[in-house]
C-alpha cells in the first residue's frame, strides 16, 4: 500500500526545530533564555511552519556543560523557570498542534547528582555500582588509557575512596553504569515522568557512549591523528564507544516509549553509516530516528552530497525512516561550513527536500553565523580545556536575533554570550519584511513541504549528478517533483526528460524563478536551486 501523510506518523512528515534554551528568548532580564521566553515566541514557530520543537536540556544543573550535567532529572532549572512553566509550554504547543521533544541524557549525571554523591561516599555504598569505579591501574595511575572527549584522562581519582571514576566527558559528568539494572529502572522512570507530563518524545544524548567494554581494555592509537585535532581523537574508541550491548538498552528505552501513543525516540550517535543503521534496532525496535549527521561533514559539492544520499538510502533497513541534520549546538554554523549566503539558500532547499525528517537548528533559518568569542567571554568547557583548536561551541550558541533593538530583542540585559555584529540586519523582524530573505525562503519551503506530499513523504530518485549540479525527483501518489541544485558559481543547464513540462514552484534565487518551463533544457543561474512540479 502506498503511504500518504495520513498513514504516516507526525515525526515522519513533520520538521523538527532545535532550540538551545539559554539562547532563544530571555523573559526575566538575566541575559539567559528561559521557558516563558520560548512561550512568548510560539507565534514565530507557527509562522515558520515547523512541526516539533526539541529543547536542549532544561533540568537543574550546575551548568558545567550547560545543562548536559544534570543533578535532578525530574525538575526544571530555576534559570529556565519552573515545572508550571513547562506544563504551560506543553499545553500551548499542543494547542497549536506543535510537538515537544526533550533532551534525555542517560550516559552521565552531574557529579552533584544525589546518586553520585551517595555512590562516591564509600566502596560499600548502596549506589556504588551505579557509576563506573575502579582501583588505580598497575602503575598507580588511571585504570586504562581512555581519554575524555573534553580533554585529559577519562578517569578521575576520588580521594574519598582512592578509586577512579569514569567520565566520557567532563569530570563533573560521571558516567552511569547501564549494566546495573537499578540504573535502567531509574532512568526508565525519568522517561515516564516526562511522558506522563505530555512530552512527545526524546532526543537521547550521546547514545554511542552509553556502554563501555567490560574488561576496560586500552583503546588503540589513531594513526591518522595529527596535532590540531582534538586530543581525544588520538585514540580510536574501539572499547569505549558503540558497544554491542547498547542496542538492547535502546530497545528497553523504546519499550517504555511505546507504552505511550505517538511518541518519537531519536538518538544522537556520530557513527559511520553502517554502524548508525544498527541503531534502528532489531525489527526496528530501536530509535525511530538515529540522527543522520553525515551532511555536517560531507564536502559541500554535488558529487559528494549525491553519493551520500545514495549510500544512506541504500543502507537503510527495510521500513526504516530516514532523517537529515544540517546544524546543531555542537557544530560550526551551517553558513560558515558551506561558504556563504547563496549556499545557505541551497542548503535550505536540500534539507527540506531530501527524503526524511529534517532537523533545523534555531537561527540557521536567518543565516546566523559563528560569532567570534573574545577570550574573556568564553563559556564552553571544551574551549577552556583545549584552547585555540576551534573546538569550542560558543560561536554557534549565541542569542537568537529577533530584531534590531538593543540586545537583538533577545533580552533586556547583556546576554550570556555575545551577540553577532550583524544582528541589526540579520534578524526575524527585518527578514520577515523582506520577501527575498532567507527566512522567507524557509517559510516558502516549509509551506510547500506541508502542501506537497511528494516532498514530505515521496520516494527519492536521483536524476542527474554533475560536478556542480545535483537533481532528483520526489514522487508520491503519481505526483512528481523535481529538485535541481546548482552548487557552482556559473550558470548551467540540465536536459529535461522528454515529453515533460516543468512548472517551477520555488527558486532559491532572490529574483525568483528563471528556469523556463517548456524548453528542453532547464537553465539554472549560479548557485540557484529550484523545485518544479513535473507535469
Ligand atoms: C552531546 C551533546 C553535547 C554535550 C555532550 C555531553 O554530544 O550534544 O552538547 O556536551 O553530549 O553530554
Amino acid at each position: 500500500m502506498e503511504s500518504t501523510s495520513d498513514s504516516l506518523n507526525w515525526w515522519q512528515h513533520g520538521v523538527i526545530y532545535q532550540i538551545y534554551p539559554r539562547s532563544f528568548q530571555d523573559s526575566n532580564g538575566d541575559g539567559v533564555g528561559d521557558l516563558p521566553g520560548i512561550l512568548s515566541r510560539l507565534d514565530y514557530l507557527q509562522s515558520l511552519g515547523v512541526n516539533a520543537v526539541w529543547l536542549s536540556p532544561i533540568y537543574p544543573s550546575p551548568m558545567a556543560d550547560f545543562g548536559y550535567d544534570i543533578c535532578d532529572y525530574e525538575n526544571i532549572d530555576p534559570v529556565f523557570g519552573a515545572l508550571g512553566d513547562f506544563d504551560r509550554l506543553v499545553q500551548e504547543l499542543h494547542r497549536r498542534a506543535l510537538k515537544l521533544i526533550l533532551d534525555f541524557v542517560p550516559n552521565h549525571t552531574s557529579d552533584r547528582h544525589p546518586w553520585f554523591q551517595e555512590s562516591r561516599r564509600s566502596t560499600g555504598s548502596q549506589r556504588r555500582n551505579w557509576y563506573i569505579w575502579r582501583p588505580p591501574g598497575p602503575g598507580g595511575g588511571p585504570p586504562n588509557n581512555w581519554l575524555s572527549e573534553f580533554g585529559g584522562p577519562a578517569w578521575t581519582l576520588d580521594p574519598q575512596t582512592g578509586q577512579y571514576y569514569y567520565h566520557a566527558y567532563l569530570p563533573q559528568q560521571p558516567d552511569l553504569n547501564w549494566r546495573e539494572p537499578e540504573v535502567q529502572d531509574a532512568m526508565h522512570g525519568v522517561m515516564r515522568f516526562w511522558l506522563d507530563r505530555g512530552v512527545d518524545g526524546f532526543r537521547v544524548d550521546a547514545i554511542h557512549m552509553l556502554v563501555e567494554d567490560e574488561q576496560l581494555r586500552d583503546n588503540p592509537l589513531n594513526l591518522a591523528w595529527e596535532p590540531g585535532m582534538s586530543p581525544a581523537r588520538s585514540l580510536v574508541r574501539v572499547h569505549s564507544s558503540d558497544q554491542p550491548e547498547t542496542h538492547h538498552l535502546v530497545a528497553g528505552m523504546r519499550k517504555v516509549l511505546d507504552s505511550y501513543a505517538a511518541r518519537v525516540l531519536i538518538g544522537e550517535a556520530y557513527l559511520p553509516i553502517s554502524r548508525l543503521m544498527m541503531y534502528y534496532g532489531d525489527g526496528l525496535g530501536g530509535f525511530h530516528l538515529p540522527f543522520n549527521f553525515h551532511l555536517l561533514s560531507t564536502p559541500w559539492n554535488a558529487t559528494a552530497i549525491a553519493a551520500l544520499a545514495r549510500e544512506y538510502e541504500a543502507a537503510l533497513p527495510t521500513g526504516a525512516w530516514p532523517n537529515w541534520v544540517l546544524g546543531n549546538h555542537d557544530r560550526s554554523r551551517l553558513i560558515n561550513r558551506i561558504g556563504g549566503p547563496a549556499q545557505a539558500r541551497l542548503a535550505a532547499m536540500l534539507l527540506l527536500t531530501l527524503r526524511g525528517t529534517p532537523t533545523l537548528y534555531y537561527g540557521d533559518e536567518l543565516g546566523m553565523h559563528d560569532v567570534v568569542i573574545p577570550s574573556e567571554s568564553i563559556r564552553d568547557p571544551w574551549e577552556k580545556n583545549i584552547p585555540g583548536l576551534g573546538l569550542g561551541r560558543d560561536p554557534c550558541r549565541t542569542p537568537m536575533q529577533w530584531s534590531a533593538e538593543q540586545y537583538a530583542g533577545f533580552s533586556s540585559a547583556s546576554p550570556w554570550l555575545p551577540l553577532s555584529d550583524d544582528c541589526e540586519t540579520v534578524n526575524v523582524t527585518t527578514e520577515s519584511s523582506d520577501p527575498h530573505s532567507l527566512l522567507n525562503l524557509y517559510r516558502a519551503l516549509l509551506r510547500l513541504r506541508r502542501d506537497e506530499p511528494a516532498l514530505a513523504i515521496g520516494e527519492y530518485r536521483e536524476h542527474s549528478v554533475g560536478p556542480r549540479v545535483l537533481s532528483y525527483e520526489r514522487i508520491a501518489s503519481g505526483r512528481r517533483v523535481l529538485v535541481a541544485l546548482n552548487f557552482g558559481a556559473e550558470p548551467c543547464s540540465l536536459p529535461v526528460l522528454p515529453g515533460v513540462n516543468l512548472s517551477v514552484l520555488v527558486s532559491t534565487d532572490p529574483r525568483g524563478p528563471f528556469a523556463s518551463t517548456a524548453s528542453e533544457k532547464l537553465h539554472l543561474r549560479a548557485t540557484e536551486g529550484i523545485i518544479a512540479r513535473i507535469v
